[in-house]
């Protein structure tokens, strides 16, 4: 009755073609059977490996007392885990560094571009030139990657080597069916490169708000400072010392409530159907918003208010359907875990290092651009914690 549609992801198709998160609902079902080993919880442990180091990386240009721009070095350390977690540590250097640079240049005008309907296309949005050469840059040095990754028989644990060892039944055909057969290069390109759109901005976006609030409550960045000392003993934070980060988790549910990054859903109605009271004819676009959903004071009291103890068990959780910041389902996130788990590891290294401030040039509440994903240009002053 509803299936992916409306002008977002008719454009999004033109530029990442039928990946995950675009797909129609008749090849979704085989893709998602493919892709869904990948996200398992058991892999995050391997995915997440260099973490510290990713936060080492992106945070040092940091100064202490200096505004900083979080949310694009965020982006940065978010875009790095993920080009990581496909190709592991095994890349050359340049070469995962050019990735990264390319693909964090690519998603950060991407969702823009995906605004401008199809029949404007005429239209060169500011950082067209640049956004075409790391386009092309990272196609070919994806398509690349992907070719070598099919003459060598490499035993390595990453999202890539899933891929090129996914096996799926022919052209949407039930998955019982006998004759199977791998992806596609191009198939192959357009989930990484969906990877890529769905699962950086999103987390980036998310850990920036988390440090936003924080910085807004200095009792309550004490109290996770204390749980992340407490928890880590001082040594690196590791996937092992995720469970017991209770606190911090709260912190990023109430992000995730407060700021959802994909706000606004949409679908196209395939037939002619009744929403409530609602006739929708067949065509029509229909949006949900998670974002007005999380904001509704009869199911989140005071819901403007940050308060991670919302989440405490001994709250209760809010009816089923109140809280979708990865959406429900069939559709729902493949990436949740994995969005999550690197939230809290990221935010523990970074808060073990440093303390947040606001940022006095940046007065107002920093507002998200108008897209499809809430990621807002935040400045915050870090100070170095102990100095
Ligand atoms: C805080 C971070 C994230 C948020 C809030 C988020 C949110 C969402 C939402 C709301 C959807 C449903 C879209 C729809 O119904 O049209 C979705 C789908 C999806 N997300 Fe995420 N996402 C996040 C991180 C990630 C990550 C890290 C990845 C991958 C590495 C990822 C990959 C995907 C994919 C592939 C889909 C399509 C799933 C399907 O249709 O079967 N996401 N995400």
């Amino acid at each position: 009755m509803f299936d992916k549609g409306g002008p977002f992801f008719e454009r999004a198709r033109e530029l990442i073609g039928d990946g995950l998160v675009v797909c129609p609902h008749r090849l979704h079902r085989q893709q998602r059977r493919v892709l869904q080993p990948a996200f398992h919880r058991n892999r995050m442990p391997g995915y997440m490996a260099d973490t510290a180091e990713r936060v080492a990386q992106g945070t040092a240009g940091w100064q202490d007392g200096h505004p900083a721009d979080i949310t694009d070095d965020l982006q940065a350390i978010s875009t790095r885990i993920l080009v990581s977690a496909m190709f592991s540590s095994t890349l050359p250097q340049p070469l995962f560094t050019q990735i990264a640079q390319d693909a964090t240049t690519v998603m950060s005008m991407v969702a823009q571009r995906m605004l401008i309907p199809t029949s404007w296309r005429w239209i060169r949005p500011p950082g067209d030139r640049r956004y075409r050469q790391a386009h092309a840059r990272l196609q070919e040095s994806l398509q690349k990657i992907v070719t070598d990754g099919r003459t060598t028989d490499t035993a390595q644990d990453d999202l890539l080597t899933m891929l090129l060892k996914a096996r799926q039944s022919p052209a949407g055909g039930h998955p019982s069916a006998r004759s199977e057969e791998g992806m596609s290069d191009q198939e192959i390109f357009n989930q990484l490169m969906t990877f890529l759109l769905a699962g950086s901005e999103t987390t980036a976006g998310t850990m920036a708000w988390a440090l936003y609030e924080l910085a807004l409550q200095p009792d309550l960045q004490q109290q996770v400072h204390n749980e992340i000392d407490t928890v880590l003993g001082g040594q690196p934070v590791t996937h092992r010392h995720l469970a017991d980060l209770k606190l911090l988790g709260r912190v990023i549910s109430e992000t995730l409530r407060l700021h959802a990054p994909a706000w606004l859903i949409t679908r196209t109605a395939t037939t002619d159907t009744t929403l409530g009271r609602h006739r929708i004819p067949a065509g029509a676009t229909v949006a949900y918003s998670a974002y007005t959903l999380h904001h509704r004071a009869d199911l989140y009291p005071n819901p403007e208010r940050f308060d991670p103890d919302r989440w405490l068990p001994s709250r209760g959780t809010p009816p089923s359907g109140a809280y979708l910041p990865f959406a429900q389902s069939a559709r729902k996130c493949i990436g949740d875990v994995f969005a999550t788990t690197e939230a809290t590891l990221v935010l523990a290294a970074i808060l073990t290092q440093w303390q947040f401030h606001p940022d006095p040039t940046q007065p107002r509440p920093p507002k998200p651009p108008i897209g499809a994903i809430s990621k807002a240009p935040i400045t915050l002053r870090p100070t170095r914690r102990g100095s």
